[in-house]
């Protein structure tokens, strides 16, 4: 411990001070177990019987509680938090990556997260809370311990894990593959980063749907991509306003396109192909929810189609378990194994295998097939909620986008511009209402309102108290007649009472 003596009186006192400063400073925050008299006489080169006599000073002072023998903690009336120095930046990003990163992320504001404070949160992207499955992870997290080995774990991914999501791919989802092509990452997160830096350089043009996964789009960004947006419809994206010459990389989201939910077409998929071998290009396949089809037999992936090797197909556990698992995994073409595997070990020579283990079990043993199976028929339930709820309470006020998978909606507001949507959002906000645009979702936001609805985070009644509390807050906004114009948001927002 840190602690000056200033030379004035017994010794005992000097600490006791000492102590005391340390306490003030938040240095020894509410709380802290302080050293045994012990280890602080030895570490002071103190006598035992001063440090004692300092406790005991403090202790009666009210500086400190507990006992000799089980420990001193600290009570100090200050309430001072610890609080490490400020970390300022560089004024200048010291390199162009980090320039990248300065321009086009913002992590101290993330689209759809959860602000504080909410009563409800049409949160999207999130699964639904379940203590059972807490309580089987837990399980197989203690059975799968006494075989983790303590050493470097394996850079491509423990066999047993690959082996298992291999056979449950092949099985669900139509992907072609061996044990040996899969790698496992810290999710799809990981995912893109690792396939930006073995495929592009700086300037490399990337194509990606147009709305799109904003996170997909900031990892190429910040790799010095230059993204081409390419229009979605009903049937996914628009393969053939793809740019002419062929980009070097293409990210779809073929199964559920996220976020309008649309299935890109077989034509659209066979064309997409076409073009990356024309092209000598590569697709990354995102399938993060590709399981959860709520009303017919899954999709299957883009990269059953393949013949040439060209698709990347990329899959995670964030939706299907949780998110802070943080555990992936890409099905690699032939061509590009070895680099993408030694990515991984650049990055953090393999994910926890402890993890990895125990989801290899929980695949294995026919569980995670059962929680699928429960939670896909949950997310149709409370899709179907959602939508009857949001029909009912909002009429023909909202477009909702057909989507028949995954964990959210796309709700359109008729005749309502952008400036009145975030009137509408920052309204619902102040009665404790999280709503969520689109907007980040696109390089070029569109000129009126839409939402994306998450149902996953909120049990049945809370579906049906926050679209009647949605509702209320819509109705403050009365839908304007055609030649309209609109009233300053601000207005709208006060008047709304
Ligand atoms: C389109 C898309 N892909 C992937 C993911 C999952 O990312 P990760 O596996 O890094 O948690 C998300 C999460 O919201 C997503 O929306």
């Amino acid at each position: 411990m840190d602690l000056v003596l200033d030379d004035n009186g017994p010794l005992y006192l000097q600490l006791a001070r000492a102590l005391k400063e340390a306490m003030a400073a938040g240095r020894l925050a509410n709380g802290t177990r302080l050293p045994s008299s012990r280890e602080l006489a030895y570490d002071l080169n103190l006598s035992r019987t001063t440090v004692v006599a300092a406790y005991e000073h403090l202790r009666a002072e009210g500086f400190i509680a507990g006992r000799v023998g089980s420990g001193s903690y600290v009570t100090s009336p200050w309430t001072t938090p610890v609080r490490s120095p400020p970390v300022r930046r560089a004024v200048v990003a010291q390199s162009d990556y980090s320039r990248r990163l300065r321009e086009f992320s913002d992590i101290g504001n993330i689209p759809g997260r959860r602000p504080p404070g909410m009563r409800y949160a049409f949160q999207f992207g999130v699964p639904m809370v379940n203590t059972a499955l807490t309580a089987q992870w837990v399980r197989e997290l203690a059975r799968a311990a006494p075989y983790v080995q303590p050493n470097y774990p394996r850079i491509q991914g423990l066999p047993a894990l690959r082996e298992a999501v291999a056979r449950h791919v092949g099985r669900t989802r139509g992907v072609a593959c061996s044990a040996d092509d899969v790698l496992i990452v810290g999710g799809t997160q990981q995912a893109l980063s690792l396939i930006a830096r073995v495929l592009l350089d700086v300037g490399d043009e990337v194509a990606l749907e147009e709305p799109h996964y904003f996170t997909a789009r900031t990892i190429l960004q910040v790799h010095g991509a230059r993204l081409v947006g390419v229009p979605v419809d009903a049937d996914g994206m628009q393969v053939d306003r793809l740019p002419d010459p062929a980009v070097k990389l293409t990210y779809v989201t073929p199964s559920h396109q996220f976020p309008t939910g649309a299935v890109l077409s077989h034509e659209r998929r066979l064309a997409l192909l076409e073009y990356a071998r024309l092209g000598s290009g590569w697709i990354v396949e995102d399938d993060y929810d590709g399981e959860f089809r709520h009303d017919r037999q899954p999709v299957r992936a883009l990269q059953e189609l393949d013949r040439d090797g060209r698709v990347l197909y990329v899959g995670s556990f964030s939706k299907t378990l949780f998110p802070s698992l943080r555990l992936g995994y890409i099905v690699m073409p032939p061509g590009l194994k070895d680099d993408l595997i030694a990515a991984k070990w650049t990055d953090d020579f393999g994910s926890p295998p402890l993890d990895q283990a125990a989801l290899a079990n929980f695949i294995t043993s026919g569980a995670y097939d059962r929680h699928l199976r429960q939670v896909t028929r949950k997310l149709a339930e409370r899709r179907q909620l959602l939508r009857s709820s949001l029909q009912a309470q909002c009429g023909d006020r909202l477009e909702i986008m057909e989507s028949h998978s995954g964990m959210h909606l796309v709700a359109w507001i008729r005749d309502m511009p952008v400036e009145e949507g975030e009137a509408l959002i920052r309204a619902a906000a102040e009665r404790k209402l999280a709503l969520y645009s689109i907007a980040p979702c696109y390089l070029q936001p569109p000129q009126r309102t839409g939402l994306i609805m998450g149902f996953s985070a909120m049990s049945p009644g809370e579906i049906r108290d926050a679209v009647a509390l949605f509702a209320k807050c819509l109705a403050l906004f009365p839908r304007r007649k055609a030649g309209e114009r609109g009233r300053p948001a601000l207005y709208l927002a006060r008047s709304s009472g």
